[in-house]
């Protein structure tokens, strides 16, 4: 099928740079075949979270030439990205921070400055689902995003590009173009859409080599050279062919779909896992089998105990808010069960823990292996491992969470049930005594770990509930575990 004639390539540079791939190694100034860039070479970012932080320090590493400046309301966050202790983890960030920062690229809590210098503004604040009021646990709450622009209105005395970076519903462009050029003060300032596609655990290898860079913007001459404008940054490291140019309602709307076409797979998956344990078909056989079909291929299709995330569950709950208030009812309820499945799935998997387990784990020791949402981060933002264990102690289990990243992060999202968890940070001490182990997260070191010495600290019969499916089933059955995987029949002794 065509592609729609304004959701297209830009074709003038295809030339890649040869230090694209290695963090610190830069090209020495704008890209051939760009013109206007050089008159945009201060950038700004409002936001130094998971998006903000390493978009930019990307964005500084690859473009020398350019000044790029993190500002954020949270000063402790800013003074994190300042020292040797970054307030993220993601592999591969500190090289490619180490490379900018002090030259090009700079931390900071000054807003107000922030905006004055800039030429070019990007908005990566967060966009939590909604909790109050109208919309309350579907929409997206705007509040951060329109301070923002207000934020931007009180300090600006030039013309600016502002550029939406955070995931936002679509036509939000409109609301920000209208607060923003009601001003008064005869300034002008185009509004540019670029979604960022960046997964956590692999954000720099998706910055440094992305699939695409999607940039909406108004088709009129100003949207164009706005767009043009942000192209060009991209262009020092990216293809050009890879930068998709859209309309702005097109580009904001593209976020919302991607993430609910990614969750829509797993849930899809998940759903042919019940179905795998009820007839003793294997998940992974099927999702391989399938994954194999070049029209289905095979990414996403990994069996889980459920997608956990900042961002799967608030935007598609948007995309049901937005459909329902366009009176897309049945637009609406299609995409509201990849959410049902997701919650049922991990209802399932504690569901299963105590059928197995003689109906009750009252008083019982369970490890939870892995805490943080997805393997490399230690981010447990809507981790499935939140409401796993809120079960379990809602079941008076005791429950005792290790990760190697993230029991910080849980200890916060545990706080309810503070003095019913312990945190341990290693994971032998963790299963000592337990009557069984629940693997959360897929974590590389999981599937390295001595299980003969673990399950010689075990209670008896010893419990694997394996929820990424990373373990090696066959062989901790033969070991004596009982092993009980997603999608695929009970290894059990009894
Ligand atoms: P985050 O919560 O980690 O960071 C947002 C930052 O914005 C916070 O540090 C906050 O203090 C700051 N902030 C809020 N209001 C501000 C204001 N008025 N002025 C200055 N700073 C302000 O969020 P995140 O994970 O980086 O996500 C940001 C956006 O990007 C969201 O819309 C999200 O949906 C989207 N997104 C996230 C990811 C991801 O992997 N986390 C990927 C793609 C898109
Ligand atoms: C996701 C998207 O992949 C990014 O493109 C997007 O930019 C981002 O959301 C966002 O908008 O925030 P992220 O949530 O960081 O990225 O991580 P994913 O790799 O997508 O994993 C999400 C969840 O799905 C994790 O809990 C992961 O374990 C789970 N998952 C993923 C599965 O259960 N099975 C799979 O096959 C893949």
């Amino acid at each position: 099928m065509a592609r729609p004639a304004r959701l297209r390539r830009r074709n003038c540079y295809h030339g890649r740079l040869s230090g694209a791939g290695q963090a610190g190694v830069v090209p020495a100034g704008p890209p051939p075949g760009s013109s206007i860039v050089s008159h945009y070479d201060h950038i700004l970012c409002i936001g130094a979270g998971y998006v903000g932080g390493p978009t930019m320090a990307m964005i500084a590493a690859r473009c020398p030439h350019l000044k790029v400046t993190v500002v954020d309301i949270n000063q402790a966050r800013i003074d994190a990205w300042n020292s040797d202790d970054l307030p993220i983890f993601e592999p591969g960030l500190d090289e490619v921070v180490r490379a900018a920062r002090g030259r090009n690229l700079f931390f900071s809590g000054d807003i107000a400055g922030g905006i004055r210098d800039a030429d070019v503004i990007f908005v990566s604040v967060n966009t939590p689902t909604k909790t109050f009021g109208q919309g309350a646990g579907q929409a997206a709450d705007l509040q951060h995003w329109e301070k923002t622009a207000r934020q931007i209105l009180a300090h600006a005395t030039r013309d600016k590009i502002v550029v939406e970076k955070s995931t936002l519903p679509v036509r939000t462009a409109q609301a920000m173009e209208r607060i923003l050029n009601h001003n008064g003060h005869g300034l002008r300032f185009d509004v540019v859409s670029n979604p960022e596609f960046l997964a956590e655990g692999t954000a720099i290898r998706d910055l440094e080599d992305p699939d695409r860079i999607l940039i909406g913007a108004h088709e009129t001459p100003e949207g164009r050279r706005a767009r043009t404008v942000i192209a060009d940054i991209y262009a020092n490291w990216v293809p050009r062919e890879r930068i998709i140019e859209s309309n702005l309602w097109s580009a904001e709307l593209s976020k919302l779909t991607a993430n609910a076409f990614l969750a829509q797979r797993i849930s899809s998956i998940n759903s042919i896992s019940a179905l795998c344990e009820a007839t003793e078909a294997d998940v992974d056989e099927v999702a391989y089998a399938i994954g194999t079909d070049s029209r289905i291929g095979p990414r996403f299709l990994k069996a889980s105990v459920g997608f956990g995330g900042s961002c799967f569950r608030k935007d598609i709950l948007n995309l049901v808010y937005i459909c329902r208030g366009y009176g897309l009812d049945e637009v609406a309820d299609y995409w509201e069960s990849v959410i049902a499945i997701n919650d049922w799935q991990q209802a399932r998997f504690v569901h299963n823990m105590l059928a197995n387990m003689f109906n009750t784990v009252a008083g019982k020791r369970i490890a939870l292996f892995g805490f943080a949402f997805k393997a490399d981060t230690g981010d447990t933002r809507e981790s499935a491992a939140i409401g796993v264990t809120r079960q379990l102690v809602a079941e008076q289990a005791r429950v005792v969470v290790t990760d190697p990243k993230a029991l910080d992060n849980a200890r916060i999202d545990l706080a309810p049930q503070a003095g019913l968890v312990e945190f341990e940070p290693d994971p032998y001490e963790a299963a000592r005594g337990a009557h069984a182990i629940a693997v959360l997260t897929e974590w590389k070191l999981y599937r390295e770990l001595d299980y003969a010495r673990i399950l010689a600290g075990m209670e008896r019969p010893a419990f694997i509930f394996d929820g990424r499916n990373i373990l090696d089933h066959a062989r901790l059955h033969a070991m004596g575990f009982n092993v009980f995987a997603i999608g695929k029949a009970p290894l059990k002794h009894f």
